[in-house]
């Protein structure tokens, strides 16, 4: 029986501390669905489509394995979408006691829901100090952000279009 993963997530934008997430677990699954989910609770700063085609290029700029697929799911619950393609498995990256804090309660109703496990991958701790955030935040105030982002994100949000 083959294994489906999913790795969740707002990836706005995507990080490198995301890739190694996704690059491990490709290495441990069969197939690594790579979700990008409309988070409510976050004001965004790119379109879902722009987030999904920015995921897939730093992919395949990495050599990543073909046996991963990046999409998008914006209706219902996450759960919902592991039933839909059979994921049994969710991957999250937490970088700190206050990351599992987070993810604690939602890997325990996503248990709970549709009995899809979650399973807490810490990341290269060169990675350790990089989220989403603080790359919007270093990206609108005119910093680099290449330590922390792939190749194709940095010249994206550093083109003259983007800002
Ligand atoms: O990158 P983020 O913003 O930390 O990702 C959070 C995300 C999108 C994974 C989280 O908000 C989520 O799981 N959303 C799905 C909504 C859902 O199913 N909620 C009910 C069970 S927890």
């Amino acid at each position: 029986m083959s294994r489906i993963a999913v790795v969740p997530g707002s990836f706005d934008p995507v990080t490198l501390g995301h890739i190694d997430v996704i690059e491990r677990a490709a290495g441990i699954f069969d197939q690594l669905h790579v979700l990008v989910v409309h988070n409510p609770d976050k004001s965004a700063l790119l379109p879902v489509a722009q987030r999904v085609a920015l995921i897939e290029k730093s992919i395949a700029d990495a050599g990543l394995p073909d046996n991963i697929l990046v999409t998008s799911w914006s209706v219902g619950l996450l759960v919902d979408y592991c039933t839909d393609v059979g994921a049994s498995v969710l991957v999250k990256g937490v970088r700190s006691q206050v990351d599992v804090a987070y993810e604690t309660p939602m890997a325990i109703v996503n248990r709970n829901l549709a009995g899809v496990e979650t399973i807490f991958m810490l990341p290269d701790p060169a990675h350790a100090h990089v989220s989403s955030s603080l790359v919007r935040q270093v990206a609108a105030l005119g910093g680099d952000v290449s330590p922390y982002v792939p190749k194709a994100v940095a010249q994206f949000l550093q083109s003259p279009a983007t800002r």
